[in-house]
């Protein structure tokens, strides 16, 4: 019944989580599952042999860019990548367009992250490979989003729970979390989410994606406590005050520390085995804290349980697009080297 409404993944840009309807994330998902040996390095497979990605990354990074890198690696492409503005000629100031025109004569697929929100559109539009958004500004990261999802569903199957139903507690700088905006985003297409907004007051999410939860069966309040947001959730979300966005550090620096999260904090409020999720990178800095290491012994700490997502998502995302989902097994063979992963 849904089918008909299935997005072309073949030779599709990725750059918002708009673009996306349950089928398509289900679709995502089993191509994810199927992936793990190949995550896991129990098998290898060689379907992107010749292909070549260009990841640009115009603004840091250690996760999105180097799982993006490896994804495709781990599925036989080669990667080419540039990290910060500095290093192109963007800085003698080359054009967007003429550098997506440029680039996408290298390469048979373009990752790209840039400060500026609406840039990895810009960019896509002129390039004539498929462009996935690799977080653009403020306004979205939608690998992350599906990552944090696929974290979410993994996490709540092992409680016999599903994501329709789902309450969860996000918490930090909600106004410039470009993951957050994303995952909100993806939550609208699930059935009765309840999610509680803990930020500071100035740092409140935007109305344009609060309005997106009135238009669909999520439920939501707000508040600036954090103790009476994370009593009744499945999943805590923290996030970092994303200092990059504010005019100066002084201005950062008045919302760091205010949304932090210990071993404590946790057992006094939250229901027993609540998930700790986190996009990172966590401000580990004693002024932030926001995810303190005492909770790095928890076992509901599901971050680093994220970012191997995070490689299956990737490579799920290359195969659908490059149109290979169906052909990765023709192409294998045992690993030769050792590999307890
Ligand atoms: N979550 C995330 O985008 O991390 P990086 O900035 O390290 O890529």
């Amino acid at each position: 019944m849904l089918e008909w409404l299935a997005m072309e993944f073949l030779g599709s840009h990725i750059l918002s989580i708009d673009q996306f309807e349950r089928t398509d994330i289900e679709k995502i998902f089993s191509t994810s599952d199927s992936l793990v040996p190949y995550a896991k390095r129990e098998r290898i497979t060689r379907v992107l042999q010749g292909a070549i990605l260009s990841n640009m990354f115009f603004e840091p990074s250690t996760r999105t860019r180097i799982s993006f890198g490896s994804a495709f690696n781990i599925l036989g492409g080669e990667v080419r990548e540039t990290t910060g503005i500095e290093a192109t000629s963007l800085a003698k100031g080359e054009s967007l367009y003429d550098t997506s025109r440029v680039l996408s004569g290298y390469s048979d697929i373009i990752v790209m992250r840039h400060h500026e929100a609406g840039s990895v559109n810009e960019f896509a539009e002129a390039s004539r490979v498929p462009v996935i958004n690799g977080g653009d500004g403020d306004n979205e990261h939608p690998s992350q989003a599906l990552l944090d999802l696929y974290t979410i569903k993994k996490e709540l199957e092992s409680k016999n729970k599903s994501i329709d139903g789902l309450r969860i507690a996000l918490i930090g700088d909600l106004k410039y979390g470009r993951a957050v905006h994303s995952l909100c985003k993806v939550l609208c297409l699930y059935q009765n989410v309840t999610i509680n907004l803990i930020s500071p007051k100035k740092l409140k999410l935007p109305s344009s994606i609060k309005k997106s939860f009135k238009e669909s069966s999520v439920s939501f309040f707000e508040t600036d406590d954090i103790t009476k947001g994370i009593s009744e959730v499945d999943i805590i979300y923290m996030t970092r005050i994303q200092e990059e966005r504010f005019s100066s550090k002084s201005e950062s620096g008045k919302y760091k520390g205010l949304m932090s999260l210990n071993q404590e904090i946790y057992t006094k409020n939250c229901e027993p085995n609540t998930i700790i999720m986190h996009p990172l990178p966590r401000d580990s800095r004693p002024d932030a804290n926001e995810l303190d290491p005492d909770l790095n012994q928890n076992p509901n700490l599901a971050i680093y349980r994220q970012t191997d997502n995070g490689l299956l998502i990737r490579m799920a995302l290359f195969s659908l697009v490059l149109g290979v989902q169906n052909k990765i097994e023709e192409s294998t063979s045992n690993v030769a080297w050792f590999s307890n992963k």
